[in-house]
């Protein structure tokens, strides 16, 4: 099979096309026909080189957390799905080693769910890591409803499933963007849009989710609120009596079950930029590190050059 492959760290032309032997499911474990997958921040830290410390495996190393896909087998004891069902998926890849920018690609079965039903399967690649970051955090946060949520980055990939998740739990949704993005924020469910950090009233939010890494952010949360940031680079810094804490996403397939009904049920919504192939791989880590994109960008393994 075909995949796109790191042999060792540096930029974007690092990435290459390469045939590899086709994964044999083990005990427990679908193998899936990857229709796309998608490309997070972190597929950037891991191919510079400055996540070394968090990889657990050597190279060469396939990339890529997000999948959704069809199953094509399942092995000895797997139970849940079945040949030709519709599935995404989020593999924890500097932890497992098992990235998902590749034509198949074998995991544990109780990492998957169903796919929305609804819509073409490839757009699903956009929801797993940042749709289970965005409601991991929320439930570290645990507001209670009618509290105020301050939300950076808001109209990026992982802070604008939290401001749906948030609004659809009604919450009040304060959202810090970009200029140009206000739009979009109030069209995901946010009340209040703010493109200054310092035009956001100082305790204005019982709690801030940081997707930005602003942390200067915190001093719009009152004083023994909350707040959790998924951005270790520019972590916040506790004061006022504030809960600070940093989340990092886990896998969790019966989480994901419930987001992908959330699709369904139009709660959420999936957010695509562009479709790359294997091969231009490095443009879309280009693409995303100059910043600006908003919707994922996805691979589809099946795309020619
Ligand atoms: N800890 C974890 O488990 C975990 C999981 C997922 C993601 N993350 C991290 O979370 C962050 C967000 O990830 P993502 O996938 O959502 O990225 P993303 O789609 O690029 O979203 C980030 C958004 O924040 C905006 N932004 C950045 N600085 C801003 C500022 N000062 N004011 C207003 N908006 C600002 C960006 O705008 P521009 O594009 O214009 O810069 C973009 O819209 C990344 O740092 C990522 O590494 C961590």
């Amino acid at each position: 099979m075909r995949a796109t492959v790191l042999s060792r760290y540096g930029g974007p032309e690092r990435l290459a096309v390469a045939e590899l032997p086709r994964p044999v499911p083990g005990s427990g474990q679908i193998l899936v026909r990857v229709a796309a997958s998608a490309v997070n921040p972190v597929d950037i830290e891991v191919r510079s080189g400055r996540a070394a410390a968090r990889v657990s495996h050597g190279f060469p190393m396939v990339l890529g957390w997000d999948l959704a896909g069809t199953v094509a087998q399942c092995g000895a004891d797997a139970r849940r799905f079945a040949t030709g069902d519709r599935v995404v998926a989020m593999s924890a890849q500097t932890a497992t080693g098992i990235g998902t920018h590749a034509e198949y690609v074998a995991l544990d079965e109780r990492l998957a769910a169903c796919a929305p039903r609804t819509g073409d399967l490839r757009r699903a690649a956009a929801l797993p890591l940042a749709g289970l970051t965005a409601d991991q955090a929320l439930e570290l946060l645990d507001p209670a409803p009618g509290d105020t949520l301050l939300v950076t980055g808001a109209v990026g990939a992982v802070g604008g499933f939290a401001v749906q998740l948030a609004a659809a739990r009604g919450l009040a949704v304060q959202a810090l963007v970009r200029p140009g993005d206000e739009e979009a924020a109030r069209a995901l469910g946010a009340r209040r849009v703010f493109t200054a950090r310092a035009a956001i009233p100082a305790a204005s939010a019982d709690c801030l989710f940081d997707t930005a890494g602003e942390p200067s952010a915190l001093a719009a949360v009152r004083d023994g609120g909350r707040a959790v940031s998924v951005v270790p680079t520019r972590p916040l810094v506790a004061a006022r009596g504030i809960d600070v804490r940093m989340w990092f996403v886990e896998q969790d397939g019966g989480r994901l079950t419930r987001l992908s009904r959330l699709v369904d049920d139009g709660v959420l919504t999936l957010r695509v930029a562009e479709v790359f192939s294997l091969a231009t791989v490095g443009e879309a880590h280009r693409l995303l590190a100059a910043g600006g994109t908003r919707g994922k960008l996805l691979i589809d393994p099946r795309l020619g050059n």
